[in-house]
């Protein structure tokens, strides 16, 4: 059986974490495939006995279901404290990690020096009006993938040797220094200490290190399913989101071939996870942003908070230009409406359809430059609201007629059905299908 990779269509934080954590129940390997710490998946359950919430940043969302092998691929950039933190963690809640998780020999560190010099390129970047900070979550991923593609990171197989790694490390350091103390002012770096932490790194995550792409394509070989998580969102892509405002690695469908080392045939489905409404955080145009009392209502019913830096998200109407876009550069095969279960009780729903332009012509097309995105007036169809609570459906027949035709909307527009419909942060508060009934949806994960 193939791989079936879950993408995020917005701006990230559309639920991605708990459709994965659902899906890993029938697949056979869960693997991550790029980003870093900056994400923020949360899980919540309850199975009668234990009810438990925990936010992944590294570690994949399959990793709550015993026996079920999960994957940190080369396409994602490794902050070692970060990743050992998370395994201690997860342990302490009675799960067995060591068995089950690999990480790939490829994938590129996170060293401390990438915080440093993230932090102070976006306080330059705040003081200089013309130039922006990006509002980055601060975990290193920009200089990280930065230096992969100056072919001057440091991977995880350097860790191996740590004579080499004195090597590479010393020569980086002078380079880090130079930038560090040169252009921010900022403190030199001592390049022993940070020998001696990651070595000391090595010897804890040695286990789990492995060729990761070799154990994803054996498992591929012998019929497996491979459910492959992406992170952040299809418009912090670097290549299709609204650049520079962006994170630095591929959120997008193809991000998942290059990240995991699993060719693009094996790829059957790519499941496209909406956010009923849009969020962002961090800084960038955000066309359908409600700044007023909607927004905050949104923001509240929806727990809009940052999973992983706290930060109160931007909240607004979807938008269905971007989410066109989105549709079509990453192929999705079938939908996961998320969150629906927050417009309840709101009145009447906008959905944008089209942008009108500065110069006043309308278009469908989302515009790839960011000074004309920021300046686009979003033009929206309204569509009636329910009042009812819908947490407790169980089908989507129980939905009320107006949540049907919410739906419904969407799966039109985009010309994709929703395989599943997700109505409140419990596991068991995913119903199958949309609009449609279950049986008229397409084949969900088995
Ligand atoms: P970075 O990924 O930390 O470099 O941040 C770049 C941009 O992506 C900022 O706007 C962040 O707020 C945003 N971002 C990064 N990770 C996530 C995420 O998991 N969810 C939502 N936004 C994110």
């Amino acid at each position: 059986m193939p791989v079936t990779v879950v993408i995020g269509s917005q701006w990230g934080d559309e639920g991605k974490g708990k459709l994965v954590d659902l899906m890993s129940e029938k697949a056979d390997v869960v693997a991550r495939y790029q980003g870093g710490a900056n994400a923020g998946h949360t899980i919540c359950w309850d199975d009668g006995e234990r009810s438990e919430e925990f936010v992944l940043h590294l570690i994949p969302s399959g990793i709550f279901h015993e026996g079920t092998p999960c994957v940190i691929g080369n396409g994602v950039v490794l902050d070692p404290a970060a990743v050992l933190d998370e395994i201690e963690q997860i342990e302490a809640l009675g799960y067995d990690v060591e068995e089950r998780l690999k990480i790939s020999h490829n994938a590129h560190l996170i060293m401390p020096y990438h915080k440093q010099v993230e932090a102070a390129q976006e306080a330059a970047r705040s003081e200089n009006t013309d130039d922006g900070a990006i509002g980055t979550t601060g975990r290193g991923i920009g200089p990280a993938y930065t230096d992969k593609f100056a072919r001057r990171g440091i991977r995880v197989v350097d860790l191996l040797r740590p004579e080499v790694l004195r090597t590479k490390l010393t020569r980086a350091i002078e380079d880090k220094n130079a930038v560090l103390k040169g252009v921010y002012g900022a403190e030199p770096l001592d390049v022993d200490e940070i020998v001696e932490e990651y070595v000391a790194f090595d010897e804890k995550i040695d286990p789990y290190v492995t060729d990761t792409s070799q154990y994803l394509n054996r498992a591929l070989a012998e019929g497996k399913h491979i459910v492959a998580e992406g992170a952040q969102g299809s418009l912090l892509d670097v290549d299709f989101g609204s650049y520079p405002f962006v994170t630095s690695s591929h959120p997008t469908a193809g991000g998942c071939c290059t990240g995991l080392g699993v060719p693009p045939t094996a790829v059957e489905r790519a499941v496209g996870v909406v956010k009923a409404y849009s969020t962002r955080v961090g800084n960038g145009p955000f066309p359908t942003e409600l700044t007023g009392e909607t927004g905050e209502q949104l923001r509240e019913a929806g727990g809009e908070f940052g999973a992983t830096t706290g930060r109160p998200r931007r909240c607004g109407w979807l938008d269905l230009v971007a989410l066109a876009y989105t549709a079509s550069v990453n192929g999705f095969t079938e939908l996961t409406v998320t969150k629906l279960d927050v417009l309840s009780g709101l009145g009447e729903l906008k959905v944008c359809t089209r942008y009108r332009l500065p110069g006043g012509e309308e278009t469908r097309r989302f515009p790839s430059e960011v000074e004309t995105l920021e300046n686009v007036e979003p033009i929206y169809e309204t569509l009636p609201g329910w009042d009812d609570d819908i947490t407790g459906a169980r089908e989507a027949e129980d939905l009320p007629s107006e949540a049907r035709d919410y739906l419904r909307f969407i799966e039109d527009e985009l010309d994709v059905n929703a395989g599943r419909t997700s109505i409140g942060p419990r596991r068991e508060q995913v119903l199958e299908g949309g609009a449609a009934a279950p049986a008229q949806a397409p084949a969900v994960a088995s």
